[in-house]
């Protein structure tokens, strides 16, 4: 299967289609009547272009990222949050009720939920028991899933979540480059908790990589969760493919205001990440003190993940002094353990206030 290119990945009726073509992707240039897109003359709410359709190919913001993030331009694709981008990969490669995609778990479950809702069947790896990559395991998994055809069904994509969510932990680039290479789909490096740790990003692997994507969000450190933007750095094959199966408009302009706007911030950005994972280490540290607590797994996101004797209880004792954590005792590899997420000093010191008082 090692043979195939992208473009032999992808599902055939994606790469014959015909996109729709938008107003505003049609026009360039300077005009001052706009009759073309059937919007309302008038903005009620604010005078600031909420009656006009919004810019379909985000060219201002895409400048911006590519500027502040150093980021490769022409190979940006934004969306509603990169679960949007996961979905449109989906949508792209995997021929429903056919082909598969491979997961290492435990992992971010939507991943799953994508594939179920594309009709994809999904494999899976399992992490170590410390949740390191287990790479001869990996490599024989590869091995054994590149030898799929289009007529039998293939496995098309495999997720990697470094930092992993809900472990915490990130993976070495060089084991991320040697699956990558060695798995003949494509590989999706989901680097949404990136920014929390120390280790290199994999867009340095893209290169030696051809069918590496990377996504990325402004829901975690740059503090947009609620305006649902996402990034995906793919090679250029694949970006021409996700801009013609996206929604024209995916992106609202207001959205994409708002992200130019932060990225105004990186300074204070920048500053708050050290914050949080100065938090990190100081939450970890004193959970570690707990008698109920029996591992506080080391963490480049900004949650921890803590295996405890009594999961079930310690997320009742919270919820009921109205403190959320999420229980995450039930997914593979992940008995006894809860994920919390690092908040503000004072949501933390609430926290292990609490804790502290909580009776074994
Ligand atoms: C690993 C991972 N990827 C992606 C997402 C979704 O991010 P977004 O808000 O950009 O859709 C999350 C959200 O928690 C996540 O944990």
């Amino acid at each position: 299967m090692s043979a195939f290119s992208i473009t032999q990945l992808m599902r055939p009726n994606i790469v014959s289609l015909k996109p729709y073509s938008s107003a505003r992707n049609e026009f360039t240039g300077d005009a001052e009547v706009f009759l073309d897109a059937n919007e309302n003359w008038r903005d009620f709410v604010r005078d600031s272009g909420l009656n006009r359709y919004p810019d379909p190919a985000q060219k201002s913001l895409k400048q911006k990222i590519a500027k502040v993030m150093g980021l490769p331009e022409a190979n940006l694709v934004i969306g509603n949050g990169s679960d949007e981008m996961i979905d449109l990969m989906f949508r792209i490669f995997c021929v429903p009720h056919k082909d598969k995609v491979l997961i290492i778990e435990p992992t971010y479950g939507a991943y799953s939920v994508f594939a179920a809702i594309n009709d994809t069947g999904v494999s899976s790896c399992r992490l170590k028991e410390n949740f390191a990559l287990d790479l001869p395991r990996m490599e024989a998994i590869c091995h054994l899933v590149n030898n799929g055809t289009p007529q039998t069904g293939m496995h098309k994509m495999l997720f990697i979540c470094s930092p992993n969510n809900p472990s915490g932990n990130s993976y070495p680039l060089k084991d991320i480059a040697m699956i990558a290479q060695r798995f003949s789909g494509i590989t999706i490096v989901d680097e949404a908790y990136y920014e929390f740790s120390d280790k290199p990003s994999a867009v340095s692997l893209m290169e030696s990589c051809p069918r590496l994507v990377v996504l990325r969000t402004f829901s975690k450190s740059w503090g947009l969760a609620n305006v649902r933007v996402g990034i995906a750095i793919a090679p250029l094959e694949i970006v021409e493919t996700m801009h013609k199966v996206k929604y024209p408009y995916n992106l609202s302009g207001v959205a994409q205001e708002l992200a130019e706007e932060v990225l105004n911030h990186a300074d204070e950005v920048a500053q708050n990440i050290e914050t949080i994972k100065a938090e990190r280490a100081r939450v970890a540290q004193q959970l570690r003190s707990l008698p109920f607590v029996e591992q506080v797994f080391p963490s480049d996101a900004n949650f921890l993940l803590v295996r405890v004797l009594d999961p079930d209880n310690v997320c009742l004792y919270l919820r009921e002094r109205g403190i959320i954590i999420r229980n995450r005792s039930t997914l593979r590899g992940c008995f006894g353990c809860v994920r919390i997420t690092i908040g503000s000093r004072r949501e933390n010191d609430i926290l292990l206030k609490v804790l502290k008082q909580m009776e074994v």
